[in-house]
């Protein structure tokens, strides 16, 4: 377990997995030297604008001499700024597909920095008396951080603007206070963009976000230029603030679609019964469909006791079983007073069947594309657990018991953040109380107690963000839903005859 808690809250990302530090080195370089090239492309349109003094001493070869230049000169920036952040900052492992999200974005930001400030130089009725430069404080930084912070991570927010507003300062002449405003503009951005829930958030944020946009910009033009664009430097400021929140909401779809993330407003849609896997679960496996509000509800508790993301464990938690649906006679929660069907089965069958729902329902997150965060929490809520019961049914059969173990346990992975570990409690802390009859706030406590401890020392947790104190903060706030739960059920005396 790691020692100290993570900086980031809000949300968790696992760290790359799989790849050697030399093999990622190279996959990070070849990814820069791409980039790198398209952003030279884009330097090249307007190579002579940017750079008119080394256009005048190159002549008429600048614009390839320089593209290769910036090549390598923005490669090099990338690979150095991500690979130190990388090997450094454990939540900036970047994926390629991360990657290729944040070019994808400072891309389109470059040219969206370059049509507001060349579109808008051209309108001769508001750009009357406003000095070009002062246009650059459009330039929507803001929302983009706050996209990247909202679908990936603060550190990884952190990382973008900084390396964004160096390079769409190009866009604007890569004028000091182009720069310095991008900085502070993106930042404070992101930092409004904690909890995003649903649309009004994200609104909100971009609301907060506008003044000081505006005191930045007007700061930034009286230092450098005198009092003469203040006003407008002011305006364009509030203005960039204020749009961040709709231009963030309309990026975050086609990010989310393109790329496979999921944002929490997304989690919120998919919170809802009317989905067609979540109204499966209903018809088809009620028992679990139960199961799986109940953890959700516990997973909340127990997010909110520690600062983790409560509405990614709730949602993921009502989806961690779908790959029950199809097969619920098998698991005892939809079994309901019916024959145990694993009475007439072999061990080994029934095992099979019961770690098959982990795959399976891996399988449906991808076919109904409900993002990687639920997928990610669906593969690792069993980890590599062992299927005690039907290794206990196996045991007369079994030679070398420590060889079979291996067969009755979850493939994994084990959990990698912190909401993936409270979902695996929640799960298994709801399985073992409700497997007692009519239990007391202190059975139920004992209980969960004993669920965490052998969670842990199973080794379960070692490869997420859980310290001890989480994890005891965790399985307080599980015991206590829990107990309230079953304090709940009160059994009414039954009615004699001809009682209503
Ligand atoms: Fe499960
Ligand atoms: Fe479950």
């Amino acid at each position: 377990m790691s020692g100290s808690k993570s900086a980031n809250r809000g949300s968790s990302r696992p760290p790359e997995n799989g790849t050697s530090p030399r093999g990622r080195y190279w996959r990070l370089l070849a990814l820069s030297l791409g980039s790198g090239a398209v952003f030279a492309v884009l330097f090249y349109l307007w190579g002579r604008e940017l750079f008119p003094r080394a256009a005048g001493r190159w002549g008429g070869t600048f614009p390839f001499v320089g593209a290769v230049a910036l090549t390598l000169a923005v490669a090099l920036f990338l690979s150095e700024w991500f690979g130190f952040a990388g090997r450094e900052v454990r939540k900036v492992r970047l994926a390629a597909r991360d990657f290729f999200f944040l070019c994808s974005l400072a891309l389109l930001l470059f040219f969206a920095a370059k049509a507001v400030i060349d579109l808008l130089a051209e309108i001769p009725a508001p750009g009357q008396g406003v000095p070009t430069r002062v246009y650059a404080y459009l330039i929507p930084l803001p929302a983009f951080a706050m996209v990247v912070r909202v679908l990936i991570n603060s550190e990884t927010s952190i990382l973008f603007t900084v390396a964004a507003s160096v390079l769409s300062a190009a866009a604007a002449s890569g004028s000091w206070p182009a720069l310095l405003f991008l900085l502070l503009s993106g930042t404070a951005g992101a930092a409004r963009a904690r909890r995003v829930p649903d649309r009004y958030r994200m609104l909100m944020a971009g609301v907060q976000t506008a003044p000081v946009c505006a005191i930045a910009a007007a700061a930034l033009e009286f230092s450098f230029h005198g009092g003469g664009g203040v006003m407008w430097a002011g305006i364009f400021g509030a203005v960039n603030g204020l749009l961040s929140g709709p231009i963030a909401l309309a990026v975050m779809p086609v990010a989310e679609s393109a790329f496979g993330y999921a944002s929490d407003i997304r989690l919120m849609e998919l919170s809802g019964t009317g989905h067609p896997l979540l109204s499966r679960l209903m018809m088809e496996t009620p028992g679990t469909f139960h199961h799986s509000v109940v953890v959700g509800t516990l997973a909340e508790a127990g997010a909110l006791a520690i600062g983790a993301n409560p509405v990614l464990c709730r949602v993921a938690a009502l989806y961690h079983d779908i790959g029950k649906l199809g097969k619920a006679q098998y698991f005892s929660e939809n079994q309901a007073g019916a024959a145990n069907v694993h009475d007439a089965m072999s061990p080994g069958l029934s095992c099979t069947v019961i770690l098959s729902h982990v795959k399976e329902g891996v399988r449906m997150a991808g076919e109904f594309r409900l993002g990687d965060r639920i997928t990610e929490i669906i593969a690792q809520h069993h980890g590599t657990s062992l299927l005690y019961c039907f290794l206990d049914k196996a045991r007369p059969m079994i030679q070398d018991r420590k060889a079979s173990e291996e067969m009755f346990r979850y493939p994994g992975p084990k959990p990698k953040t912190r909401e993936a570990a409270i979902v695996m409690l929640a799960d298994a802390a709801e399985a073992s109380v409700r497997s007692l009859d009519h239990p007391t706030p202190r059975e139920v406590d004992e209980t969960v107690t004993g669920i965490v401890n052998r969670v842990y020392l199973d080794g379960q947790l070692n490869e997420c963000d859980l310290t001890l104190r989480d994890l005891h903060a965790v399985g307080r706030a599980i015991s206590q839903v829990l107990a309230a739960i079953a304090h709940g059920r009160v059994d009414y005396p039954e009615t004699g005859k001809g009682g209503v």
